[in-house]
């Protein structure tokens, strides 16, 4: 069997909850690959992980590997050929007092974690080590982190997987055809309300789903806050964010990078913009990707945008270009 290492941030969180059992069941990078697991937590919470360990352990996978848990990041990302940072502080929490509403404020707070992560990353993990940012503002903490670790041998992405999973479930639900039926969902920008999730290159069976649908009154209106706004109504209905559906989206991202992408259809991450589609370079930004069959991840180009798409796209560039100013001292 080959032999992985890969390690999670905020191996106690809810979201690891339940990504961990994918991760070390054959599911995710493969029957024949023994995947060994680092947990990192805050050395507060770090004890807990032994319970998730005895769980994991109890699955009986024979994929799964060593398990470790550690509050030391050095040590967890040492050698690991993926780190899947999902730890990260929530908006809302107090601290010295002081409740952290503010975005910006959310910016410092975990461009403060992401620095040392992305440092020990770029110095300690392995050359070609892939890392996937799902800790919000998962952009531009992924932007802090590959700025940080300064390794331009290993690949940074943040996740928009959840994104467009949601959007292609709202277009088949409206077209009433299977998800599978749906293809190419570009999630164009940020991973937050000004993202744009485009219905025009969509398709559904080989045709634009904006086409299909026919009803641009629909999809300008309704469909694009439905998707902009769908994790806050998973938070306004469940009480807490979306934890099953984003674990999902993590194990869809990593499968997506490892595997060729199919003709005819792309993936969505953002990833360190090259100036394609205008995007200023340098932003971590949402781009229809692919995985060629040499295994190099590539921003699809040629993709056709409408007026309508290039505004939606302005104004999730400005916002991705504010959190840039705003962080702007620790990606110096
Ligand atoms: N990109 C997306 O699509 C997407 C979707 C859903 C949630 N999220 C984000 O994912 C993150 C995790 O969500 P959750 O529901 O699992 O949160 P959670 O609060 O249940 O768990 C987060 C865990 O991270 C740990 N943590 C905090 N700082 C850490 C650090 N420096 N090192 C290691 N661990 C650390 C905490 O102790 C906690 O156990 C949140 O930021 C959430 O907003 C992103």
């Amino acid at each position: 069997m080959k032999e992985i290492n890969v390690a999670v941030t905020g191996g106690a969180g809810q979201i690891a909850y339940s990504l961990l059992p994918r991760l070390v069941s054959g599911e995710t990078f493969g029957s024949d690959t023994k995947v060994n697991l680092r947990l990192i937590e805050i050395p507060q919470v770090v004890d807990k992980l032994q319970g998730t360990i005895m769980e994991l352990i109890d699955c009986g996978f024979e994929q799964t590997g060593k398990l470790i848990a550690t509050s030391d990041i050095k040590e967890g990302v040492k050698d690991a050929d993926w780190v899947l940072l999902v730890g990260s502080i929530p908006r809302g929490i107090v601290i010295d007092g002081k409740k952290i509403e503010e975005r910006s404020d959310l910016l410092k707070i975990n461009g403060g974690i992401f620095t040392d992560q992305g440092a020990a990353i770029g110095e300690l993990a392995k050359s070609d080590a892939k890392v996937l940012v799902v800790g919000n503002p998962a952009n531009t903490n992924a932007l802090i982190g590959m700025n940080k670790a300064n390794n331009s041998s290993q690949q940074w992405f943040a996740m928009t997987a959840l994104d467009a999973n949601r959007a292609k479930a709202q277009l088949a639900e409206k077209a009433g055809v299977e998800i599978s039926s749906l293809k190419n969902m570009v999630i164009w920008g940020n991973h937050s309300p000004t993202m744009y999730p485009d219905p025009y290159n969509a398709t559904i069976d080989g045709q634009s789903a904006a086409e299909v649908i026919n009803d641009s009154r629909w999809l300008e209106d309704d469909y694009l806050p439905l998707v902009q706004q769908r994790g806050k109504a998973v938070i306004d209905a469940r009480g807490a964010s979306s934890a099953a559906s984003a674990a999902n989206a993590a194990i869809d991202t990593v499968k997506s990078v490892i595997n060729p992408t199919e003709e005819g259809d792309c993936f969505s991450a953002a990833v360190v913009s090259d100036g394609s589609y205008g995007v200023p370079e340098g932003l971590i930004f949402g781009f229809p990707l692919q995985t060629t069959q040499e295994g190099k991840i590539e921003i699809i180009q040629g993709i056709e945008l409408n007026d309508f798409a290039k505004a939606k796209i302005k104004i999730t560039t400005e916002e991705l270009e504010s959190e840039r100013q705003a962080v702007a001292d620790l990606i110096s």
